[in-house]
């Protein structure tokens, strides 16, 4: 199946070879994500942000600017008619007519794909809930494989909570599809990955383990996904409090580290990387961020018909 006019909800709805080629397009849309280039010259892509974003929305518009196409937005949903009352299939009925793609971030749990059965347009997942982030994904994957040069049977390690990151999830779901040599998932007791995230990797016959610490698996992994605990998608409080701070990437532990490990985060980071390893041979997650958007004006170009 191709891109063109495709919906994006989840990572696993790719296969490894679309995936490729989407990398391939990034690679060439890298020499234009300081420029221009008019591949969607008319075309308006909406921006429905329910959710907090800084790189996510930056990025998307970015993106589509430099396509040489226009965006519509919104970051809060105070800031429109949500607030007095508006349900969420007739703000996507609305977005739907006015634009030519859809990008949306939610705190629910697949509105992104509900947003989709309204819409005729394609509709792009930038994060529902705890569930998918699959753009995210498909820049974390583009990193390895610019940085790295390949993408299978590699040591991988993430780090934090699998439980409510969507953005671990995804990531943990998308380098599954690469074979890796190993899988170490490190996370407090409390911020496991859940269950059909073990059963999707039992069922691709996954070698994977789970502990909950990094300083006994540290020098075996090529690549550390590291990711905040996800304060606001705790159902309680008190249970915040039990693993806030529980875990922390510094200087002492990489001690221990292969020369080649590359770290990356999604971010935003709290204080689970210390500031200290930003200078460090280790660190791409900045690199990470700006492949944002030649990741993403592929995503968009192919999607809405400016590359074949
Ligand atoms: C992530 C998200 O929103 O899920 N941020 C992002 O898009 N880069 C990760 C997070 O918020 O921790």
């Amino acid at each position: 199946m191709g891109f063109k006019g495709r919906d994006i909800i989840a990572i696993t709805d790719f296969t490894p070879d679309e995936l490729l080629r989407l990398f391939n397009v990034a690679k060439e849309m890298e020499k234009y994500s300081k420029s221009r280039i008019e591949l969607l010259k008319d075309k308006i892509l909406a921006l429905a942000f329910f959710e907090p974003s800084t790189r996510t929305m930056f990025s998307f518009q970015t993106a589509m600017q430099r396509l040489g196409g226009s965006v519509i937005w919104f970051s809060r949903a105070e800031a429109i008619s949500i607030a007095k009352g508006e349900n969420l299939a007739d703000t996507i009925r609305m977005l739907n007519s006015y634009a030519n793609a859809i990008v949306i971030r939610h705190k629910y749990e697949g509105a992104a794909a509900f947003a989709a059965e309204v819409a005729d347009v394609p509709v792009i997942n930038a994060g529902d809930g705890s569930q998918h982030h699959p753009t995210q994904a498909m820049i974390d994957l583009y990193t390895i494989w610019r940085e790295k040069g390949k993408l299978e049977g590699l040591n991988i390690g993430v780090l934090g909570d699998l439980r409510y990151g969507r953005a671990a999830t995804s990531f943990i779901y998308a380098t599954s599809m690469f074979k890796p040599r190993k899988l170490y998932l490190i996370s407090p007791e409390l911020l496991r990955i859940r269950n059909e995230v073990r059963d999707y990797l039992d069922s691709k016959g996954i070698d994977y383990v789970e502990t909950t610490k990094l300083d006994e698996v540290i020098g075996e992994l090529e690549v550390l996904y590291v990711t905040r605990v996800q304060k606001e998608r705790f159902p309680d409080p008190a249970e915040y409090e039990k693993v806030k701070g529980s875990y922390r990437v510094d200087l002492k532990v990489l001690s221990n580290a292969r020369d080649d490990l590359m770290i990356l985060h999604p971010l935003p980071r709290v204080d689970e990387i210390a500031l200290e390893v930003d200078q460090t041979k280790y660190a791409y997650y900045f690199k990470q961020a700006s492949y944002g958007v030649p990741v993403r004006m592929a995503l968009l170009a192919l999607v809405m018909g400016g590359v074949e």
